[in-house]
C-alpha cells in the first residue's frame, strides 16, 4: 500500500482550507443585489382623483392621492390583520374599531402602529404600486 508523504498531505489540507476560506470571504464581501420589487397594481393617474382613493380589495391596498401626489397604503390592520375600509376622511377597521388618518397614522386604537406604506412610482401617466 502506498503512503502519502506527510508534507504533501499537509499541503493539500492547507490548500483546501485556504480555498474554502477564500470562498467564504468572497461570499460575505460581495454586496447583494437589491431584490426585485414586485408590481402589485397599476392604474392610470387620471383614475385617482386628488383627495380620493382607488381601493384594490384583492391586493388589500389603497392608492391614494393628495395635493402632493400619490401614495399607497396597505389595508391590513396593524392590530390583528383585518382589512381596513376606506372612507372619505379616514380608514376604519371593522373588526375592533381602529381608525387611521389618510396618511395611515393611528387616530384610535387598539391598533398602535401606522398602516404600511407601499412603494409608488409614476411614469408616463401610469401609477405603479410595488411591494414595500
Ligand atoms: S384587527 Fe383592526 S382593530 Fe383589531
Amino acid at each position: 500500500m502506498e503512503t502519502v508523504p506527510q508534507s504533501r498531505r499537509s499541503f493539500i489540507t492547507t490548500l483546501a482550507l485556504l480555498l474554502a476560506s477564500g470562498a467564504l470571504l468572497v461570499r460575505y464581501l460581495t454586496p447583494r443585489l437589491p431584490a426585485q420589487r414586485q408590481l402589485l397594481v397599476s392604474a392610470a393617474d387620471a383614475d385617482v382623483p386628488v383627495n380620493g382613493a382607488l381601493v384594490f380589495p384583492a391586493e388589500r391596498l389603497a392608492l391614494l392621492r393628495d395635493e402632493k401626489g400619490f401614495y399607497a397604503l396597505s389595508l391590513i390592520c396593524t392590530h390583528l390583520g383585518c382589512t381596513v375600509k376606506v372612507t372619505a376622511d379616514t380608514l376604519t377597521c371593522p373588526c375592533h374599531g381602529s381608525m387611521f388618518d389618510r396618511q395611515g397614522r393611528v387616530l384610535k386604537g387598539p391598533a398602535d402602529r401606522s398602516l404600511g406604506r407601499l412603494q409608488v412610482t409614476v411614469r408616463n401617466g401610469v401609477v405603479e404600486v410595488m411591494e414595500g
